[in-house]
């Protein structure tokens, strides 16, 4: 492991010491995101039952996580390389606090596995969360998953290694923390369908010639969510519902054909499930991932959240319900077809699309591009079925290649 350089371990000050030992102690990765932000509001609100005890972030927003590191005095922390870990202790040389800074995939495995904690928060975004996550179930850590990027990429592998270190995966994305609640008690066999909530993204409304020529700005304006830009691109193409289709999937251990999708636009039904018998069982809420952040980090309990977001149903005017236009969106048409696979094409399918969102966002593809030049990398794709992590870390390095190749062709 590499440590940077020879401060104390050990915090010299801390913001906050709680005595109780049947306190929560979490790691989170990802802690200067969208996801990483809400879940360090709803522990600052409950400092007597939640405690942070190690953080990891990028390299992007070490301002925000040096305070992070004033407020919640964790243990460890990572950053991607020495030059972030250079500048963060820079940032916290003006307070008493000091710590060493782990860097690097090391570091970031490191504080995924730290020792106290016992719930690993992945709110990390992409593929970089698999390895972290792989090597938190390995130590019998839970997770309260965010990153579904990890789940569609590596999903079997995920799984059978949670089945094996008798460990729980417990979901932060909205829709999947609905089925989980909404599961309780009944068995697998006894559901007809998942059915997965959305919005309908930014362009819900919009033909396809407005769509086809969305800005990158057009895109960033969703309708109910603020998030982090990958995902929010993600929900303007409906490659996120497809991308939640393969996370069902495996999280629940269900057939992806029987996995439904329903656009909310209100996103006040976070998702349902339909049982046997005709009778369906919805989660609502306002749409505010606190809630969501706040089951996971309590399950199996449920704690009170005084300032949490209310839901008054008197004050809902309506609900609508609209099914989704594959035409307009085809991504969402690409990722069902994909999730129906146990192979290597999922992690293709993730990899090429975190390629090509990057090119959309830095604006050297059009919004049409995107399902254009996933469907050229998944044609080439020549699957592997029921893939080890190799074949996965494999099909990573090849996707991200082969979209790079496609979109340098295509400009
Ligand atoms: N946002 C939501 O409402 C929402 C809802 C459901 C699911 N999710 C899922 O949650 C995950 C996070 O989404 P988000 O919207 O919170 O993303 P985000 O705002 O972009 O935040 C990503 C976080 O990961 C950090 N990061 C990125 N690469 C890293 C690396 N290599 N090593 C360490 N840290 C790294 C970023 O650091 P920097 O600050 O330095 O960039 C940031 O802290 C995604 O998988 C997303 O699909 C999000």
């Amino acid at each position: 492991m590499k440590w940077l350089s020879g401060l104390p371990i050990r915090l010299v000050n801390r913001a906050y010491s709680p005595s109780n030992e049947n306190m929560k102690k979490i790691a989170i990765i990802g802690s200067t995101g969208s996801i990483g932000r809400q879940a360090l509001e709803v522990i600052g609100a409950h400092r007597d039952k939640l405690k942070v005890v190690a953080l990891a972030a990028g390299k992007n927003s070490l301002d925000e996580l040096a305070q992070q590191i004033n407020v919640f005095a964790p243990d460890i922390v990572s950053v991607p390389n020495g030059q972030a870990a250079g500048d963060l202790r820079a940032l916290l040389n003006n307070t008493k606090i000091k710590l060493d800074i782990l860097v690097g995939e090391e570091g970031l495995e490191a504080v995924a596995t730290h020792s106290e904690s016992n719930l690993l928060l992945t709110a990390i975004v992409g593929f970089a969360g698999v390895k972290p996550t792989l090597a938190a179930i390995k130590k019998g850590k839970t997770i309260a998953l965010a990153n579904k990027e990890t789940l569609v990429a590596a999903g079997s592998i995920i799984m059978s290694l949670v089945k094996e270190k008798g460990t729980k995966i417990i979901p932060v994305d909205s829709e999947h923390s609905a089925i989980h609640q909404c599961l309780s008690g009944y068995a697998i066999s006894d559901i007809r369908h998942l059915w997965l909530t959305g919005s309908g993204g930014p362009f819900r409304t919009w033909n396809q010639k407005q769509i086809d020529n969305a800005t990158v700005k057009d895109a960033l304006q969703h309708p109910n969510w603020s998030m982090g830009k990958k995902i929010t691109v993600d929900s303007a193409t409906l490659m996120n519902k497809g991308l939640e289709i393969i996370e069902a999937r495996w999280l629940f251990d269900f057939d992806p054909r029987k996995i439904k999708v329903v656009i909310q636009p209100q996103q006040i039904l976070h998702s349902a499930v339909e049982f046997c018998d005709g009778s369906i069982i919805g989660q609502f809420g306002l749409p505010d991932m606190k809630l969501p952040i706040h089951y996971a980090l309590f399950y199996p309990h449920r704690a009170e959240f005084a300032d949490g977001p209310r839901l008054n149903l008197c004050e809902l005017n309506s609900l609508t319900f609209e099914t989704p236009d594959y035409d307009r969106f085809p991504c969402l048409k690409i990722a069902q077809e994909v999730a129906k696979e146990d192979s290597t094409a999922a992690c293709v399918l993730n990899s090429a699309n975190e390629i090509i969102v990057e090119a959309f966002l830095q604006e050297r593809i059009r919004f049409k591009d995107i399902p254009v030049s996933l469907m050229r990398v998944l044609d080439k794709h020549n699957r592997v079925a029921s893939p080890d992590l190799e074949d996965i870390l494999e099909a990573d390095l090849w996707a991200r290649d082969e979209a790079a190749a496609i979109l340098k062709a295509m400009v």
